[in-house]
This record gives C-alpha cells, structure tokens and sequence, in this order.
C-alpha cells in the first residue's frame, strides 16, 4: 500500500512538473518586425526565442547576482519608465556608489545596433554585457563566478535545463539569454509611429517640428530607428577632465576624435540627462546647444558646419515633435517588469 502511494505520488509529480515546464516553454514572445523598420542585423536563428528564455534573460538583467557583492543588477543603470536607462544623474553609478565616465544610452531597438557602446567598441549584442559584468565600477565580477554562483542556484540550474537543455549553466547561455531580453526591448508604439501608420494625425505644431527636423537632424537621425548607427563629432566641447575622447579611442584615429555613435530619438523625453556625459539636463538645452553656430569649429560633422537656423516657433515645434517620439507602451509594458521567479 505504502509502496503504491509513493509510486503514485511520484507520478503526479512528474506529470504535474512536466505540465509546468511545458506551459513555461511555450512560445508566446515574439520578435516583431515593425512596419517601416529595416531587417534587423541580430541574427534571432542563431539565439531562437521563447518565451522561457526571455524570461529567464530577464531574470537575469534584473538580478544583482551578477555583480561581485549583490548589489548591482544591470536595471540599477537601465530602469525600464526612462527607456532603460537611469534619469537622476549623468554619469552612471555602479558597486560600492562608484562614478562611471558615462551618461547611460537607453536600451532600444538593440537589434538594429552594428555598434554598442557609445565608441561602438563592442559589435555584438551577446558580448556588450561582459562589459558591465566585469567593469570594477559598474559590477566588478568575472563570468567564470557568475556562473559559479547561478550553478548553486536551484532556480537558475533548472530553468537553463528547460531553456538550453544545459546540465550546468555555462557563460555562453547566460549571455544569450541575457541577449533574449535585449533583443525584445523594441519601441515602436509613439505617437509618431502611430501616424506613420495613418492611426493618428500630427498637430499643426508636430507636423511643423518634423518638417524641421527631417531637414536639419535627420541626417544622421535617421528613421524610423532615429540613428544611421554612425559616429560623429557634433561639436561639444571636450570635458578635461572626463578625458573622453569617443570612437578615436577605438580606432586610435585622430579623425575620430570626439565622435559618438549617434543614439536613437526613441523616447527620448523620458531618457534625460543628455549627451554621453550627461551634460544637457534638459531637450530644450540639447536644443539650443544645435543652434549655436559651429562653423569656426574645425572637426565638427560637415553637416553641422553651416548654421542652423531656427526662426519663430521652429524651437518649440521641434520640441513638440521630439515628445512625440514617447512610446508609453513601450515605457510600462508589463512583460519587461522584474517578474521574480516566474
Ligand atoms: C553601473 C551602471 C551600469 C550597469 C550596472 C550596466 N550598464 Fe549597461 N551601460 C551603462 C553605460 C554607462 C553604458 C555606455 C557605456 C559606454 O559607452 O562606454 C552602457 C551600455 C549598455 C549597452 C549598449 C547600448 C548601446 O546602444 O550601445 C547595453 C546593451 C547594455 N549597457 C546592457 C547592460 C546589461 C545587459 C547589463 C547587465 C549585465 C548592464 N548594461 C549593466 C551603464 C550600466
Ligand atoms: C551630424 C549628425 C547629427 C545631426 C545632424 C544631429 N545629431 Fe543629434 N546627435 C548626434 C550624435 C552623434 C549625438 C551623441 C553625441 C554625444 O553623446 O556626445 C547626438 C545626440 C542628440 C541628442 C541627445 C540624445 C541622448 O540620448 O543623449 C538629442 C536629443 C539630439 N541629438 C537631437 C538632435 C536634433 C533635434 C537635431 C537637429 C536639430 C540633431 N540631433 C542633429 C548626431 C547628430
């Protein structure tokens, strides 16, 4: 009898873990390919995304485990309301309150992205968080302790099992399941996207702002993605004591001194501070910083050698046409929350 009830119990175990696992690997995540939108350059056949590795990449992100003392999880610097990015200060704060050098760029449409960092020092997405992992200011970890310490952990050995089919967690699936989220944080909900896709109409003073802007920003913001994914030197002047001298300390260029990869637009009144330092507190600085005249400038972008000229509204319009840029779908979407152990 005592034997049978075992027998049967274990049964229903199996059954009913089964039961789970196969409704938490079912795909319901989808990769979207948004209208109007070029092919995206991150190859999903080679990282096939489900629904369980999304969420286990989001557990991930979410996660302080992956700093060297707990502290620090990838969301400290990327909070979901600002774009995935951190709004309270410019330069980004990492372990034990440590200062980076540089104003955190939102996470946003990533899988368009040649270039990561903002000197596009990393060209691939399942490589950039080695970055922050093992950054002494940001979470001042190696990966072979990372996944020391995801292996002690039941939740994580179990849920690598179901997602990779791994016995043990290894640094390769962690990074690609940290790629599943990143690659799934896709905006493409705003106002404007709304009217691109005849769904809304622009005010008068939006439809104003845009005009402006296709003439004068669109150059390198181009869209819909809101960046060429190029790097320029659009004329800030260089900080003495940050030292930071953009994509030239890649490529040791002199040509490239002081460029930046242009970040994309995508709701960006939600991502202030502004610029790679974080300079501009607000869009209506960013704003008049473009107006001033940068002709005597040497090195800056040929594009913005002549002058541009903002007449009556053209300020105000081009700010009401960048709010428009705000994808509040995107900003509160449920399904990039810190779900814990789901
Ligand atoms: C201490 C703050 C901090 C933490 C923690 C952090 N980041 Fe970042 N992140 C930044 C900063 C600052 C940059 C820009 C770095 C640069 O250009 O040098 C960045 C850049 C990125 C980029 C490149 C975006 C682009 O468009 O080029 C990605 C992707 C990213 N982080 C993901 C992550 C992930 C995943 C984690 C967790 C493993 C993480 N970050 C942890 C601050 C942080
Ligand atoms: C020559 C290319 C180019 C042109 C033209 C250009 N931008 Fe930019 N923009 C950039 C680059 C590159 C950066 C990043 C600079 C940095 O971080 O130091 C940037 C940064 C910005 C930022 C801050 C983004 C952030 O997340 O910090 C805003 C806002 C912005 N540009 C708006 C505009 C507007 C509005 C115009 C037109 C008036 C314009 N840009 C024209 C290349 C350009």
């Amino acid at each position: 009898m005592k034997l049978t009830k075992k027998i049967l119990f274990i049964f229903c175990f199996a059954i009913s873990s089964a039961m789970i696992f196969s409704s938490f690997k079912n795909s319901k995540i989808e990769f979207v390919q948004p209208k109007g939108f070029p092919k995206p350059l991150y190859d999903l056949s080679k990282n096939p995304l489900t629904d369980a590795g999304f969420k286990l990449g989001r557990k991930l992100f979410y996660d302080p485990i992956l700093s060297k003392d707990s502290s620090t999880s990838c969301n400290s610097c990327h909070l979901q309301y600002s774009g995935f990015t951190h709004i309270d200060h410019a330069l980004s704060h990492g372990i034990h309150g440590l200062k980076g050098n540089r104003n955190s760029p939102v996470l946003v449409n990533l899988a368009w992205s040649k270039f990561f960092m903002l000197d596009g020092g990393v060209t691939n997405l399942e490589l950039q968080p080695l970055g922050p992992i093992t950054n002494p200011v940001e979470m001042d970890e190696n990966m072979a302790h990372v996944v020391m310490k995801l292996n002690r952990s039941h939740y994580y050995r179990s849920h690598f099992g179901v997602v990779f089919g791994d016995s043990v967690v290894t640094g390769q699936h962690v990074l690609k399941a940290l790629a599943q989220f990143l690659v799934m944080l896709e905006s493409y909900n705003s106002k404007f996207d709304k009217v691109m896709r005849g769904e809304e109409s622009f005010s008068a003073e939006e439809e104003n702002g845009f005009r402006f802007f296709k003439k004068n920003c669109a150059a390198c913001h181009i869209n819909q993605t809101f960046t060429d994914g190029a790097f320029h030197n659009i004329g800030l002047t260089y900080d003495a004591e940050l030292k930071d001298v953009g994509r030239m300390k890649i490529t040791k260029d002199k040509r490239d001194s002081l460029k930046f990869k242009t970040p994309t637009l995508r709701n960006i009144a939600a991502s202030y501070p502004y610029m790679h330092d974080g300079r501009f507190k607000t869009l209506e600085e960013v704003i008049d910083f473009y107006a001033e005249d940068k002709s005597k400038n040497e090195i800056v972008d040929k594009s913005l050698k002549r002058k541009i000229i903002f007449k009556n509204n053209d300020k105000k319009n081009l700010l009401t046409f960048l709010k428009t840029l705000t994808d509040k779908e995107f900003l509160y979407d449920l399904k990039f929350r810190d779900w814990v152990n789901e």
